[in-house]
């Protein structure tokens, strides 16, 4: 098969690697790619929101199967483009995008079909919004409709401060269009933990759990980014956990896209909390999470080729996925100054010495030049590796941390520290 992986970060590093080994695959292109990523494929410059740009290269490339990494093309329509050509396309349609393209969609269609969630509000008016928030009192969540890359949400511990984020999201926009309606509810106290099924319309094949750290700093302190590290699997993740997941909150929504006539296709993956042993639904994501596809695709050993076909095909019913008894754990080598500002173009030494070392260093914003190896982005590198348990992947992932020379960069030191307190 001839294949292009759109998108060019950690995510998409992972899932060009394990594309690559399958023997499946003839040609592997990947739009825009990195630095890292044309180690395992061809890298085309086209970026990935380009949707008339990428639909051109499927079809002069004879593609047979485009793999979509983040949101952002999914909800411009990518999916029903190729659709329209016949050209197999994993990840959902736009109308089933909007689970995550539209806060208010995903919580409207949870009310609809009975799926645990917070209690909430719709709101396009301001006053009204002030209103239901002195209604309800703080704590208490102010959330951007639409897209914001992860900076829309406002966890208010005070009234004040959740009137504030409705000023800055709808007076200041702050958050351009996504932030013209807001999505405002109930705080939901617990642990976190994410899910992933593959999905076919009809059916979902539950993947491996995975956790991933949001805060920038160790014990989790600081502002949120994208996420400084994963491990796999999730401790917290038992198998009546996940029956329970796919039971209350999975299934129900495959089942009620489908009936409101927009199947989903693709990867969901569902960010939960779960309070007293009991998860209910934060938010759903239409793609894989970055950097929990790294460890999800380290510990994959089945080929990944026909599963995602499969998820394309509505052919998922009695798939089954083999994983690797050994954990994983990616620790993310960041720019200096992320989430806030950063410096681009600052040299990265010492891969080779990392590889070296067992680990697998997957590239998240990296460019090169010449022989050398460039930062372009705030999540710059992925440094992957497996172990007997958490414990051990996180000494084998952090022993490779350390043979990179990059001064203009930092990482977290305690990626996995509550699993690997559980263990010891
Ligand atoms: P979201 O993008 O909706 O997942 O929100 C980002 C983060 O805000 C989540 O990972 C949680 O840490 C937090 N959060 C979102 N919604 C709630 C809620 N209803 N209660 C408590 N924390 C929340
Ligand atoms: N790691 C969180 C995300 O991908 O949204």
């Amino acid at each position: 098969m001839r294949i292009l992986v759109v998108g060019g970060g950690g995510r998409e590093h992972a899932l060009c690697w394990a594309i690559a080994a399958s023997p499946l695959c003839d040609a592997l292109y990947c739009a825009p790619g990195n630095a890292g990523i044309a180690q395992e494929a061809e890298c085309v410059a086209i970026a990935a929101d380009d949707v008339d740009g990428l639909v051109a290269f499927a079809q002069e490339q004879t593609i047979d199967l485009v793999v979509v990494g983040p949101e952002g093309p999914l909800v411009l329509g990518l999916v029903d483009r190729l659709d329209a050509l016949g050209i197999k396309a994993f990840g959902p349609r736009a109308d089933a995008a909007m689970l995550e393209g539209s806060k208010g969609f995903m919580k409207d269609l949870c009310a609809r079909h009975n799926i645990p969630t917070a209690g909430y509000g719709r709101f396009t008016d301001a006053e009204a919004a002030k209103e239901y928030i002195r209604k309800n009192g703080a704590p208490i969540v102010v959330k951007a409709d639409g897209l914001a890359a992860g900076k829309g949400v406002t966890v208010a511990q005070s009234v004040d401060e959740a009137l504030d984020a409705v000023d800055q999201a709808m007076g200041d926009k702050a958050f351009g269009d996504a932030g013209a309606e807001l999505v405002i509810e109930e705080f939901l106290p617990g642990e976190e933990l994410s899910f992933f099924a593959l999905v076919d319309g009809e059916t979902a094949l539950p993947l491996a759990g995975a956790q991933d750290h949001k805060a920038v700093g160790d014990g989790d302190t600081g502002p949120n980014t994208g996420g400084m590290g994963a491990y796999s699997p999730a401790p917290s993740l038992t198998e009546a956990l996940e029956a329970e997941v796919m039971e209350t909150i999975i299934l129900p929504t495959v089942r009620g896209m489908a009936a409101d006539g927009y199947p989903y296709r693709g990867v969901l993956y569902a960010g939960l909390m779960l309070d007293g042993g009991k998860p209910k639904l934060l938010e759903y994501n239409v793609r894989f999470g970055d950097p929990e596809c790294q460890v999800l695709m380290m510990r994959l050993r089945s080929d990944i080729v026909p599963a995602l076909v499969a998820a394309c095909d509505g052919s998922l019913k009695n798939f089954d996925l083999r994983w690797s008894n050994d954990a994983a754990l990616t620790v993310v080598l960041a720019a200096n100054g992320y989430p806030g500002a950063y410096d681009k173009g600052t040299e990265i030494r010492g891969l080779d010495d990392a590889a070296k070392t067992g680990a697998t260093v997957f590239h998240a914003g990296t460019a090169a030049d010449g022989d050398r190896v460039l930062a372009t982005g705030g999540r710059v590198l992925n440094v992957t590796a497996g172990g007997a348990d958490i414990t051990s992947a996180q000494a084998n992932a952090y022993t490779a941390v350390d043979a990179i020379d990059w001064p203009d960069g930092f990482c977290r030191r305690d990626i996995g520290w509550r699993a690997v307190a559980r263990e010891s």
